[in-house]
């Protein structure tokens, strides 16, 4: 049997969320993540970056702008081996219109031609935005799936989203 990676990249601290600013003990995109680890049985690996980013909100705002300005490579903890995996499940919040520049990383640090990806996002409002234009540019070669874009709030009842999304695009 082919086999299944879930990779996200999730921040837990203060985030925008339903309107305000409120704390987030466990990070949406984790929630889903972990879900989807649950029905796939895929191995859960957690994008990390050496340099953690703010707590606080507004300060992450600002670095996430900073990053995108610089077009960023934030160095990575740990890295991903993705040569033993046919589908990778890629999950992010939606970053300033996109993926947070740690993700990117992770795309440009392995070889996906030939796999398939299969995206998901959480977001307060804008959707993948152009995360996915983003990451055909980076992972030439590879299989993207529609995406799966869920709002933040959503993430705890997100199980019937993730139960239709993966009938339509998923098959070992
Ligand atoms: C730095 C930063 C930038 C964000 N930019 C956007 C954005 O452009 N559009 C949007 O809909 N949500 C944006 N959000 C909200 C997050 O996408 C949303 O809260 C997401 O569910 C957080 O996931 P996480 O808890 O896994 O990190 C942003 C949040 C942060 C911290």
């Amino acid at each position: 049997m082919s086999k299944v990676l879930v990779a996200y990249f999730s921040h837990e601290g203060m985030n925008y969320l339903g309107g305000k600013i409120a704390e987030l003990k466990k990070g949406n995109t984790r929630k889903v993540a972990e879900k989807i680890a649950a029905r796939t049985g895929g191995d859960l690996f957690r994008i990390e970056t050496v340099e953690k980013y703010p707590y606080e909100y507004r300060e992450c705002v600002e670095q996430a702008k900073r990053e995108a300005a610089e077009d960023a490579r934030p160095r990575l903890a740990k890295c991903a081996d993705v040569s033993g995996y046919d589908h990778i499940f890629l999950g992010y919040p939606n970053w300033c219109g996109t993926m947070p520049k740690p993700v990117w990383t992770f795309l440009s640090g392995g070889d996906f031609s030939g796999k398939h990806i299969y995206p998901f996002c959480t977001h307060e409002g804008s959707g993948e935005g152009r995360s996915v234009k983003d990451m055909e540019m980076l992972c030439n070669g590879a299989e993207i799936s529609r995406v799966l874009a869920v709002r933040g709030g959503m993430a705890d009842s997100s199980d019937g989203a993730i139960d239709r999304w993966l009938e339509d695009v998923f098959t070992r």
